[in-house]
């Protein structure tokens, strides 16, 4: 059925970017617009921006752009009048349907669509048992009533009740006209050998599990006999399910996650519900499963904190701490408790009152090396053996934090826990590190084999996992204040020749060197941009999408420059892919002749490579638009390279003056890095290191 033209631009009209973008993910507000990892590709820094002015969100790292409901189609592969739906029901906007509807019309909703309908009325037939019927009272409510849950929990999580009868879900949808074939493809009822179907759920409580728009996709349910097999009978994969890609509770706590910081995460449905109602609402399980990176990243969305909280009887402690790692090899911070024995987070949270409860959380959480150590340390007493067990199960789980800064505090708090030499450890580290990077290469090189894909994404895995976050990530202090402490030279200055006369003079002149080498490849970076910006280097990929990528958040120390680029993004944020003509243009108009000439400059700058190899070699060189993938890709790494530079002189700066020990140590682990970055990137580009750039 269609909705009506009025009500379509009603909710059209009410629908705001800003809010339905934030139901999914969290964002960071920065300068004008909103900031956060783009939900539609796996990446670890922001390059997804919402302008709530102009009513449009984009990405550029992958390019998806558009308006409010473009994000719910995208977000939940709904369709147009999906997406409609959805944003009717946020705002509270009743639907007002055409009169007619067409055989077609009928025939058109997807597969996924009857599916997500089935699922819905199943949830609504639990709900209403639980609420109606006599058994469903005496039963299911007195099940609930029994373990704690008030009737506004029940109501919260939309909890039901299903009958022990074999048919009588299948009959009230049948009497619904709901098809057998939809049904069996819900995993709502199951067909046995000789053809006969049935309920897959009877006779238990029914835990609805919900996506991130309030849907129902599959359930959980638990039985109420002792000792019955499975406790849980969950639903198979369907059209509109797959195990480990959802996290139970996110849809009623990611809200609460955001404004905390933080999410819980537990292991079962019941935990989830404990606390939602003790007031610890920033909470999600797992769902029996171990976590999965699909999960972690959902969470990630959310959040960059999370607590693990474990069962104190769980044998299985140990084999499920591959869920930490994987955490920390997401980038995410993470907190453990761990509960006393025989207790879960859902019946210890029912054991003490709220503020008890909390108290407990707050008092007992450790970082996963403390935990580690207690774990692997409680029953050795000084055996050796065990204690280099523990040592390597930690370093372990270091070894697969991104970040090389974090990783070097936590190796320090390693050490002086376990009494270890940190050299001993960062190298045991960096072992297993380099192993798991050659297991990675090789993974790629397979994959590359097997799709003969050729991406213009660095040939090499990055010598160092933090190399991202050092470009990208919040660590970078000389960004900070870059302008306060340096004068930027001026072309005149530039143009002049240094004068050697004294020890400090020389100092003087590399820094200016590196402040040049940066404006002349700040200048390169607009110039690929304006010259190249559109042309596409595959199918779904352009030049300046590479080139936002691949130098995201790097800041243009150079005002004009940045004045340039900045208009561009600008533009795009609102989906205006502009070229050097209308840049010319719009400066022209906005009487800025400065800005015209320098563009017109840019415009005209010869490549310089292939001229002077032109001219060495007399001979015709391909054109720049030829050899554009690696030019792209060494232009980036230039920057890159730069960045380093920068940092590597900053560290040497603090090294100069009298540290604290510890802080001295940090500082020599962060050059020793910096470094192996340095070379790795000159060795790519064929630079010979020399020590001054
Ligand atoms: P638990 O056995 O720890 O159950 O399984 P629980 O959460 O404490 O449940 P209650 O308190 O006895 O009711 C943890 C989670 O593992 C999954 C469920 O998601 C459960 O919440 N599980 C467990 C299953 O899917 N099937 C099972 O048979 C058992
Ligand atoms: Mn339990």
């Amino acid at each position: 059925m269609r909705i009506t033209a009025t009500c379509v631009s009603e909710i059209l009209e009410r629908a705001d970017v800003l809010e339905v973008v934030q139901d999914f993910v969290s964002l960071k507000k920065k300068g004008q617009n909103y900031w956060a990892c783009c939900p539609f590709h796996n990446e670890k820094s922001s390059s997804f921006s919402v302008s709530q002015a102009k009513q449009i969100y984009k990405c550029f790292g992958c390019g998806k752009a558009g308006s409010a409901v473009n994000f719910v189609m995208e977000m939940e592969k709904a369709s147009y009048p999906e997406a409609l739906k959805y944003l009717a029901n946020k705002y509270n906007i009743s639907l007002e349907y055409e009169q007619y509807q067409t055989d077609e019309q009928q025939e058109a909703q997807t597969q996924r669509e009857s599916v997500l309908i089935a699922m819905n009325f199943a949830k609504n037939h639990y709900k209403n048992l639980l609420k109606t019927h006599a058994e469903g009272i005496s039963v299911g409510q007195a099940y609930f009533k029994e373990r704690g849950f008030s009737p506004q929990t029940v109501e919260a999580f939309e909890l039901g009740y299903s009958l022990p009868q074999w048919d009588n879900f299948l009959q009230t949808a049948r009497n619904q006209q709901f098809v057998e074939e939809i049904l069996e493809q819900s995993g709502l009822i199951l067909r046995n050998e000789q053809g006969k179907i049935y309920d897959r759920f009877r006779g238990r409580v029914i835990f609805p599990i919900l996506d991130l728009a309030g849907k129902t996709i599959a359930f959980g349910a638990r039985s109420l006999k002792k000792d019955e097999q499975p406790k849980y009978l969950n639903s198979p994969e369907t059209p509109v399910y797959t195990k480990g890609e959802m996290l139970y509770g996110l849809f009623q706590a990611r809200n609460e996650i955001r404004k905390r910081d933080n999410c819980y995460l537990t292991e079962g449905y019941t935990d989830v519900i404990s606390m939602y109602q003790t007031g610890i609402q920033n909470v999600v399980a797992s769902l029996g499963t171990s976590l999965t990176e699909k999960q972690i990243r959902l969470m990630r969305r959310f959040t960059e904190n999370v607590t693990v909280l474990y069962d104190g009887d769980s044998a299985g402690i140990k084999a499920s701490l591959r869920g930490i790692d994987m955490l920390l090899a997401e980038g995410l911070n993470v907190k453990i408790v761990l509960f006393p024995e025989g207790e879960d987070p859902d019946s210890y949270c029912q054991k003490l009152d709220s503020i008890a409860f909390q108290a407990f959380l707050e008092s007992h959480n450790q970082d996963f090396i403390t935990f580690k150590t207690q774990l692997y340390l409680q029953d050795s007493a000084g055996d050796p053996l065990k204690k280099a067990t523990a040592i390597r199960e930690i370093v372990q789980s270091i070894s697969k934090i991104p970040d090389a800064i974090k990783r070097s505090v936590f190796y320090q708090q390693c050490s002086e826990l376990l009494g270890v030499s940190e050299e001993v450890l960062i190298s045991e580290g960096n072992k297993l590190f380099l192993k798991e990077q050659d297991k990675k290469h090789k993974e790629k090189e397979q994959e590359n084999k097997r799709t003969n894909s050729k991406t213009i994404t660095p040939p090499f895995d990055m010598p160092d996992a933090a190399f991202d976050s050092l470009l990208q990530g919040s660590e970078m202090p000389f960004f900070e204040n870059f302008e306060d402490n340096f004068e930027i030279p001026t072309e005149t200055e530039l143009l002049e020749k240094p004068e050697k006369t004294d020890k400090n003079k020389t100092e003087e002149h590399s820094f200016s060197n590196l402040q040049k080498a940066i404006r002349n490849q700040e200048k390169e970076s607009l110039r690929l941009l304006l010259k190249y910006g559109q042309m596409p280097l595959n199918a779904d990929l352009k030049v300046w999408q590479y080139l936002f990528t691949e130098l995201d958040e790097m800041e243009y120390h150079t005002a004009e420059y940045r004045k340039i680029l900045e208009l561009y993004q600008e533009k795009l944020v609102e989906g205006i892919e502009v070229n050097a003509d209308w840049l010319k243009n719009h400066f022209s108009t906005q009487n800025d002749p400065q800005a015209v000439s320098m563009i017109i400059h840019l415009e005209t700058e010869k490549y310089e490579i292939s001229e002077n190899w032109e001219k060495m070699h007399e001979i015709v060189t391909k054109t720049e638009a030829d050899v554009l993938p690696d030019a792209l890709y060494k232009h980036c790494l230039r920057r890159k390279l730069l960045v380093i530079k920068e940092m590597m002189k900053e560290t040497v700066e603090k090294l100069t003056i009298p540290l604290p020990p510890d802080e001295e140590q940090e500082l020599l682990i962060r050059q020793i890095n910096l470094s192996q970055i340095n070379r790795d990137i000159c060795q790519e580009l064929g630079i010979v290191v020399s020590g001054r750039y």
